[in-house]
């Protein structure tokens, strides 16, 4: 383990992956406490995840790093208080309030083609910077019912100061203290701060709105605001306030994530360009897309659920379990921790044929949640909330794009993806944005 600790610093997931295709589907690591296992099997992975999910906690030095900026919001906390706070946030994306999914990203979408098509515009842009701001503008619209557009390029900064530095603390066994006043730990907690500045705004819009009588917009804020009350009934600001980070951190980056990866497997691979391309104009013309139309974009919706297979924004999933739980034949005690990479699950080759290939073909026409071994969003009763509001709104963002440009990649040669909190590639993805003809 102590030859490990460079390589799982450099790239934990290539750590991984080595460790499955050396040792199997089930890998004890050899650290004294806790007891430490790589889960790599889908089914196991499955069981795991959906039958065993009572007996497992998230207090994990994941979630519990995660934790320094969201707090104990629905993506980091057990239950109690977890349950009830899913309650309370589910109807916000109930099926029902995905068309102003749609609409809200075809705003920001439009807003950024009309810009592009304005003369003097530069003509490298770096996507993945792109894919940020127009993701967090949606969450910061759609769920916060804000207009976030001068906001967001320092939100998104904000966002990959604060997740790349609760990673770094993850990985460093000597990691200072956070009262310290290290650079790191200022630049961690000036991060912080925006984002808790951002939130607060919202919050404070919505009590004067509210003492000013108008109605509520019925979006997430508002059922938080009237879900999260204190003993006493008062609102629980702090609780509210973590959701809301939660949200902001988890809803934008991810989405993101997979927007960035599919736009550098399409470059790679023309023949589906011209598809989507092909597709994306027989779809949408001068009316706003609905959410009625995305059944005619298979094409786009087959290349984002490909792409989350090869290149999934939350590659790695743990769980402190609380009860022992059998996997291959062995019983894993109380108290372990169970690493699962969907990452590692969705090229094992028991499940998937060329695991390694980019080919959108095998989602045509197949819902891609019930195949085996498909885990981008987790699986059982902590799966992603936000599943079909991030394949609606990453669907919608890679047909528009591709209705009006195609990107072309400054440099061709393959990207390793850093592995922090998401799959990012390190350096961006600057590309040449080349208008398609009408
Ligand atoms: C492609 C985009 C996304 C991916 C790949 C993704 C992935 C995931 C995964 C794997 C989990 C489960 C983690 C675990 O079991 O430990 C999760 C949970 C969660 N996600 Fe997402 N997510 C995405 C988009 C979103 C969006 C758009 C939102 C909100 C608008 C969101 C909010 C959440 C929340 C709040 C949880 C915690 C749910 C709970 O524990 O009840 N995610 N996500």
């Amino acid at each position: 383990m102590l030859a490990a600790i460079g390589p799982i610093r450099r790239n934990p997931l290539a750590f991984l992956t080595d460790m499955q295709r050396r040792h199997g589907d089930l890998v004890q690591f050899p650290i004294p406490r806790p007891p430490t296992y790589l889960v790599s099997h889908p089914e196991d992975v499955r069981t795991l995840l959906v039958s065993g999910s009572k007996s497992q906690s998230k207090r994990t030095l994941q979630y519990d790093n995660l934790a320094t900026v969201t707090g104990n919001g629905l993506l980091t906390a057990d239950d109690p208080p977890w349950r009830e706070r899913r309650r309370v946030m589910q109807p916000a994306f109930h099926h029902s309030e995905l068309a102003g999914v749609v609409a809200h990203t075809n705003d920001a979408v439009s807003a950024w083609v009309d810009r592009r098509h304005m003369p003097g515009q530069p003509a490298i842009v770096d996507l993945d910077e792109v894919m940020m701001e127009l993701s967090l503008q949606v969450v910061a619209s759609a769920l916060f019912g804000s207009d976030w557009r001068n906001l967001a390029g320092g939100l998104t900064r904000s966002t990959v100061v604060a997740l790349d530095s609760v990673v770094a603390r993850a990985r460093n066994p000597l990691a200072p203290p956070r009262w310290l006043p290290t650079p790191g730990n200022r630049r961690l907690t000036a991060a912080i701060k925006t984002l808790d500045s951002a939130v607060d705004a919202v919050l404070d819009q919505r009590a004067a709105s509210a003492s000013a009588g108008a109605a509520g917009a019925g979006d997430l804020v508002d059922l938080l605001i009237a879900g999260l009350r204190d003993r006493t009934g008062r609102l629980d600001r702090q609780a509210v306030r973590d959701e809301l980070v939660t949200f902001l951190v988890a809803g934008h980056e991810t989405v993101a994530s997979a927007l960035t990866w599919a736009w550098y497997l399409v470059a790679r691979h023309p023949e589906v360009a011209d598809r989507l391309t092909a597709e994306a104009k027989a779809v949408i013309g001068d009316e706003q897309l609905q959410l009625s139309d995305l059944s005619e974009l298979p094409i786009a919706r087959s290349v984002i659920d490909e792409t989350l297979r090869l290149y999934p924004p939350a590659w790695v999933i743990t769980r402190r379990l609380t009860a022992p739980a059998p996997v291959r034949g062995q019983e894993l005690p109380a108290g372990s921790l169970v690493i699962m990479s969907p990452a590692i699950v969705q090229r094992h080759p028991d499940v998937w044929s060329q695991p390694d290939t980019f080919d959108p073909g095998r989602f045509m026409g197949v819902e891609a949640r019930s195949l085996r071994g498909y885990l981008p969003f987790g699986l059982g009763p902590r799966m992603c909330i936000g599943r079909d509001f991030a394949l609606v709104e990453a669907t919608v963002v890679l047909a528009i794009m591709a209705r009006h440009f195609r990107f072309e990649p400054l440099d061709s040669r393959p990207i390793t993806p850093l592995a922090s909190v998401t799959l990012r590639p390190p350096t961006g993805l600057p590309v040449r944005v080349i208008p398609v003809s009408d």
